[in-house]
């Protein structure tokens, strides 16, 4: 099978990109122009044309969306560009793998939700998002299943992989200098490996049940839990996490989006399918410490 990827110089991407080849899958990495290289083909996925003309020269059998705006205040400040890219982009691109008849994965979020449910969120939940980075990443679901028939949508949280920027990195750099660091104790919901999530991913494109699925790692934690286990498995006892609300978190960082209190994804459908194997966050976040050791990203 060939995999079109889209953002494959992203944090999903490169993870998606190097899983798929050691499965055997023959990949066709894309990008923004500024991204590529001699392996990544540029690719804007704003542009309509060129999209299509790639997919058309490519034909893969299946394609890997990745690519988005995921800079959630950017997206607070700058709501045409969050839906320009992650609605208008995705419709361009599932329009375009319809055309050839590939399969679609289109990758979305849990700021779809509004939190306010207070129990993990099913596949069948209504989705009501509160801020624009969410409101354009569910408008982009929705164009996906219209425009492209053989589409998933896999929603995910609080996503962390080797190769980018991401909460884990930044608690492990600011522990380096600062001997207290204020995290956010208000929000809850699951951290997640992008490794296990594009392992999950190959699971699901075995079968032909096209639809929403929700793949996350296992339990739930709020942000200063998830920033205590990553100084604790990193021996860090002497950095001390002190909670703030999400209030002030915005005020001092001068953050203006409203992230939903509780967006635990519970996986029905796999769960319903009885095909739910993954772990839970904490070993997870061992997997992903040690890889990043490996890759020379932390000491
Ligand atoms: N990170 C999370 O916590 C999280 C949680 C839930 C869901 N997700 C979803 O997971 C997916 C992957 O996220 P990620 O964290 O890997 O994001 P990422 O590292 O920001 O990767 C996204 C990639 O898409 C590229 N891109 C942006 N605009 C594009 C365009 N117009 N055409 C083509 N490519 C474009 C980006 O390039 P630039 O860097 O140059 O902009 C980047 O390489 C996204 O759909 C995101 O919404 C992420």
């Amino acid at each position: 099978m060939r995999i079109l990827i889209t953002g494959a110089a992203g944090m999903l991407g490169t993870d998606a990109w190097r899983i798929f080849s050691e499965y055997g899958y023959e990949v066709i990495p894309t990008d923004v122009e500024l991204a590529a290289t001699d392996k990544i083909r540029p690719l804007d996925i704003t542009n309509y044309d060129l999209t299509r003309k790639l997919f058309a020269e490519v034909r893969p059998d299946l394609v890997f969306h990745g690519a988005a705006y995921t800079n959630v205040d950017g997206c607070e400040r700058d709501p045409d560009l969050a839906h320009k890219v992650n609605a208008i982009g995705t419709w361009n691109v599932a329009s375009a793998a319809e055309e050839i008849g590939a399969a679609l994965v289109a990758i979305s979020t849990d700021f779809v939700f509004d939190g306010s449910k207070r129990a993990r969120y099913t596949e069948f939940d209504l989705p009501n998002p509160i801020s624009h980075y969410g409101a354009s990443k569910l408008a982009g679901e929705n164009l996906a299943r219209s425009a492209c028939r053989r589409c998933y949508v896999v929603r995910t949280s609080w996503l962390y992989g080797t190769h980018g920027k991401n909460f884990p990195y930044t608690i492990l750099s600011l522990a380096k200098t600062k001997p207290e660091i204020p995290i956010v104790a208000d929000q809850f919901g699951t951290p997640t490996y992008s490794v296990d999530l594009v392992e999950a991913i190959i699971g699901i494109i075995q079968s032909p049940l096209y639809g929403v699925y929700h793949v996350s790692n296992g339990g739930e934690t709020n942000w200063q839990g998830f920033a205590e286990a990553i100084l604790r498995k990193n021996g860090l006892v002497g950095t001390r996490v002190t909670p703030i609300t999400s209030d002030e978190y915005a005020q001092r960082f001068g953050s203006p989006t409203k992230r939903p209190a509780y967006s635990v994804l519970r996986h029905y459908v796999l769960e319903l399918q009885g095909k739910d194997t993954l772990r839970p966050w904490e070993s997870a976040l061992d997997a992903f410490l040690a890889s990043a050791r490996d890759f020379g990203k932390i000491e």
